[in-house]
């Protein structure tokens, strides 16, 4: 059997595909430009470096496409990541997008029409990761230093998925049958639930930060508290984290969106995909209650 190559695979999402892949017996390449010395699997891979891409593909047959990080073109690398994929007769192509939409982000736009326009190619569309809550993301950090949550996004929601229900999602479409390889069967009716290429993927409800602070607050027996900021500040905030210039402002700026309502979406998606529902918010904060 031909392995699956996973870009990010030492990341939240490419991390628990890995797991989730080698519990079914499917082989793997876990690539990322850090590859652990220990791992017979693991390969290394830089999207700033194409003389990887063709080594990493070898012996693959689907990939599960992480984009690179906190840029918003990511098609100048992706563009030749693809066409070594094409000449190597790569089959499947799982890409990673977001959701949330990134203002100035045209090129990771155009990345995802391109996978969805190939044959076996699927477009995960991402809601917010539950996990930005949790160091090291910015956020995450914020809230362990100073308990609080800076946003300009008012009482806008987000449908907050946890980053191993997306893993979940992409393990699904990546071993589904080669004539059903966007959906999951029904096992009870034999009819296919989706059959589409692109699956925007949500937990199970839309939550404003405050009403996440009030669950954080409830699980850790500490306050988390939001305090309100404009995008200028919030950008900065992202800035003195270490992000980009051009991307913490559109980072910033995905507030407004959500201040206007344009991102409270939830699906069935995972659901559909997996056969089992996404994790509540809750169930997240259980699971990493040391964090
Ligand atoms: N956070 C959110 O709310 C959200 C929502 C929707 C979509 N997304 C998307 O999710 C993606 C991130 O996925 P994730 O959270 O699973 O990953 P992650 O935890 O951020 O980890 C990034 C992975 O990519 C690898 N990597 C970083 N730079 C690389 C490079 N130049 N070449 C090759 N590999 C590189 C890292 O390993 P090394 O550092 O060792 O190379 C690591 O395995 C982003 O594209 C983001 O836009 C995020």
């Amino acid at each position: 059997m031909n392995a699956v190559l996973i870009t990010g695979g030492t990341g939240k999402t490419g991390g628990a595909l890995t797991g989730l892949l080698r519990e079914r017996g499917v082989p793997v390449r876990v690539a990322s430009r850090t590859p652990a010395a220990g791992d017979p699997d693991a390969v290394r891979f830089d999207w700033a470096d194409p003389a990887t891409h063709a080594a990493a593909l070898r012996g693959t047959d689907r990939v599960y496409l992480v984009p690179p990080v906190s840029t918003l073109d990511p098609l100048p690398l992706v563009e030749p990541f693809l066409a070594a994929a094409d000449r190597l007769g790569v089959r499947r192509v799982v890409l990673l997008a977001s959701a949330l939409v990134f203002p100035g982000s045209d090129g990771a736009l155009e990345l995802a029409e391109r996978v969805r326009a190939r044959p076996g190619g699927v477009v995960l569309r991402a809601s917010g990761f539950m996990q930005n809550f949790l160091a090291p993301h910015p956020m995450g950090e914020r809230i362990l230093r100073h308990g609080e949550i800076r946003t300009a996004s008012g009482t806008g929601r987000v449908g907050w998925i946890d980053a191993r229900d997306i893993a979940a999602a992409a393990a699904a479409v990546l071993t589904a049958p080669e004539d059903a390889p966007h959906g999951r069967t029904d096992g009870r009716s034999g009819e296919r639930t989706d059959d589409r290429s692109d699956h925007l993927l949500t937990g199970p409800a839309a939550l404003s930060y405050r009403d996440a602070a009030e669950i954080l607050t409830r699980h850790t027996g500490r306050t988390v508290r939001v305090v309100p900021v404009e995008p200028g500040e919030l950008a900065a905030t992202y800035r003195a984290a270490g992000l980009p210039d051009v991307f913490a402002a559109s980072l910033a700026a995905v507030d407004a969106n959500l201040r206007a309502g344009r991102d409270d979406l939830v699906s069935t998606a995972v659901l559909d995909l997996t056969g089992r529902p996404p994790r509540t918010f809750a169930e997240f904060l259980r699971d990493h209650t040391a964090r």
